[in-house]
């Protein structure tokens, strides 16, 4: 991967809010002496700092941000400059209401809070346009500036009259005449067809819910709305120094927004990643689905590391139980993103609010000043981790495997009325299909139906409801060409305008699967059935396993059947499928089932199509490793996420290992590692 700041080696550093802290002179010498101590190389600095930029409209006060741009940058510290759009000042509500959102309900907010704006208002874009200039004007070329932050966790949605003016003219273009938008959108159901587009509203709870597509085209174009405002933002920067790049932070898996979309505005992708440990014992589920959204972010842009903007260094305060994390984890969950492509760790954030909602946030200093803490310490234990893994900050992160993870999918299938509206758990389905690769040792990308998908030999669409056509013809071509696709029940439903597929489910996958899905059963809660595996080829200590919650019934029109139904009217039908098609395989896996089967699936996967784990250490229950390489050099990032200490046999791998970090204990070719360890071996 291309190391975005080479000079830099691995970034570490946090948010910085020096503007809460004006009146109380030098914080900015002792935050700059702890940030050198904890070994901190980068501040995202103005994030909320409106109020104090401009505290009044047009009357700006930039001498703060001068005086802590400038002492950084003398002590050796960049800065990510954020836009500061993320919250605005009282001023601007006031004076231009029609900033203010509006909410599905049509209820309009009252001043407060934060990123809650209405992202169409003339005055909002005139506004940000203006700061922003004025801070690129004053800094794009200050020599501390590495980046734009560009607002901060975009998020939610508007419905005031300008934004439906703006979804109106978007539909215009998407569908040009309101007969063709009446037709792709099914509208004479119920009557509900449009005789002029000023008849259109955004979805909400009273008015229109039930027009699928309409619900769809709204995400889709609050997903445009904001890109479109992003670019606004960037543009609004970028021309007092193009070269400078730009992120603005995401949250993960978030809802709102299609991510994949958003990405095309940025130059890299950073986001925020805040896992609450420890609510159980066993970590797995927890740290594989953090797994998940690192390679979901790494996998927006190919071929570049994403940042690990925000995380705590101690523990959130918004969720229900503010629990520490215990010795080790801090380390531990830090080098879990380097370890999935992360350039960086970054806290949220370096000095503990006074007062207000955060005030008992973790950060870096927390109220008594110092970094004599337990969470000081950790944190200089990460920053000085990070300088002993300052070479690998450019490797690459190599995937065989890539997961489908579409947004248009997901709100689709989500809104579908039927077959299980009290939970269809998509994310839940295809972050166990993930777990299953994870524990396994087998790294991952994650794409979009958009997405190129040859040069992966296994490519995994679990619930793949809305099929694009477009990607099933590269579905189609890949498994032609010799790849593996593994579909699951509820694929193949309907198409891009959410229309049912008339040509027999899994519609244009059917084919390529060499099955048609005539119906699928919804069990009740407790209910169960169970697959027996009956293929010879299944070569598993276990043949018998249990499946619930959805049970598709299919018939075989070509494929060959690994497993079968033993119970109900449906038993003896088939359950589990195997498909050659062209020189590749395609698997159906037709109902829900425990990890035990996925466990099982993935290691008969993995050993028929030759998919290796990145490391040939044999890994007990809990721990994983993933594995960055450049130049002949590999990065064996060995993660222990459970609460007992593990002893490493390190002549499991071909040559010689070297513990970069030595955080556990080496005696010859044995290394002692302690619960919640992390250690990092280069192997050449
Ligand atoms: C988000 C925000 C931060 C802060 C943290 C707290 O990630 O971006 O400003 O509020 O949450 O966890
Ligand atoms: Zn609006």
């Amino acid at each position: 991967m291309r190391n975005l700041f080479p000079t830099l080696g691995f970034l570490h550093g946090a948010d910085y809010n020096p503007d809460q802290w004006l009146h109380q002179p030098g914080i900015i010498e002792q935050d700059i002496a702890m940030m050198k101590e904890a070994r901190c190389n980068v501040m995202s600095v103005g994030i909320f700092s409106w109020s104090s930029l401009e505290p009044e409209e047009g009357h700006y006060q930039f001498g703060w941000l001068d005086n802590v741009l400038d002492k950084l940058y003398a002590n050796g510290i960049s800065v990510f400059l954020a836009t500061p759009s993320g919250a605005r000042p009282a001023w601007v509500s006031e004076k231009y209401p029609e900033v203010l959102r509006t909410n599905s309900d049509r209820t309009r907010n009252l001043h407060g809070e934060r990123h809650n704006h209405c992202y169409s208002s003339p005055a909002y874009l005139r506004l940000t346009g203006k700061i922003n200039a004025q801070l690129a004007r004053r800094y794009a070329n200050h020599p501390a500036v590495l980046a734009w932050h560009i607002s901060n966790e975009y998020g939610g949605e508007c419905h005031c009259e300008i934004c439906q003016e703006n979804f109106r003219g978007w539909l215009k273009e998407k569908y040009q005449s309101l007969e063709n938008l009446n037709q792709r959108w099914w509208s004479t159901f119920w009557s509900h067809e449009y005789t002029s587009w000023s008849q259109i509203h955004s979805p909400g709870p009273l008015g229109e819910q039930s027009v699928h597509a309409l619900n769809l085209d709204w995400r889709r174009f609050v997903t445009e709305q904001v890109a479109l405002f992003c670019r606004h933002e960037i543009e609004a920067v970028k021309p007092f120094n193009p070269a400078l790049p730009a992120t603005t932070n995401f949250h993960g898996a978030f809802y709102d927004y299609d991510y994949w979309r958003l990405a095309q505005e940025i130059d890299f992708v950073s986001w925020d990643s805040y896992p609450e440990w420890h609510q159980t014992r066993d970590q797995q589920a927890l740290a594989s689905y953090t797994a998940f959204t690192f390679d979901l972010m790494r996998s927006l842009k190919p071929g570049l590391p994403f940042l690990l903007m925000e995380s705590t260094p101690g523990t959130t305060n918004w969720q229900p139980i503010s629990k520490l994390k215990k010795p080790g984890m801090h380390l531990l969950s830090a080098l879990q993103a380097v370890a999935h492509g992360s350039g960086s760790v970054q806290y949220f954030q370096w000095r503990k609010s006074r007062g207000s909602s955060e005030k008992l946030h973790g950060a870096v200093v927390d109220h008594v000043g110092h970094l004599n803490t337990r969470v000081g310490q950790d944190v200089k234990q990460v920053g000085t981790a990070l300088e002993k893994l300052a070479d690998a900050a450019g490797s690459d992160y190599r995937a065989e495997v890539a997961i489908v993870y579409d947004w248009d999918n997901r709100w689709a299938v989500n809104d579908s009325a039927g077959p299980r509206n009290c939970g269809i758990k998509f994310e839940e389905t295809v972050h166990k299909h993930y777990q299953a690769l994870w524990q396994q040792n087998i790294q991952v990308d994650i794409v979009s139906q958009r997405v190129d998908i040859s040069r992966y030999r296994v490519v995994v669409a679990p619930m793949l409801y809305m099929v694009n056509e477009a990607f099933a013809d590269r579905v189609n071509q890949f498994v032609a060409a010799g790849g593996i696709f593994i579909a699951t029940y509820w694929s193949g439903i309907v198409n891009e305008d959410d229309l049912c597929y008339t040509t027999g489910f899994p519609g244009p996958l059917r084919d390529v699967l060499g099955i048609w899905s005539e119906e699928i059963d919804s069990l009740y809660d407790g209910e169960t059935n169970q697959i027996q595996m009956t293929a010879a080829s299944w070569d598993k200590a276990t043949r018998d396993y249990t499946c619930l919650e959805l049970c598709d019934l299919i018939h075989t029109e070509g494929a060959e059947v690994l497993g079968v139904y033993q119970q109900d009217f449906y038993q003896g039908r088939p359950a589990v499928t195997r498909n050659r098609y062209g020189k590749g395989e395609a698997y159906y896996v037709a109902a829900r089932t425990g990890s035990d089967f996925l466990t099982d699936f993935y290691q008969q996967i993995a050993d028929r199509h030759g998919l290796s784990a990145c490391t040939t250490l044999r890994l007990p229950s809990g721990m994983v490793a993933t594995v960055r390489e450049q130049d002949g050099k590999r990065y064996i990032f060995v993660q222990n996420f459970s609460d007992c200490a593990v002893t490493l046999d390190l002549t499991q791998e071909a040559g010689p290992l070297e513990a970069l970090l030595n955080t556990g204990e080496r005696q010859d070719q044995r290394y002692a590692l302690p619960a919640f360890g992390v250690e990092v071996f280069l192997a050449e």
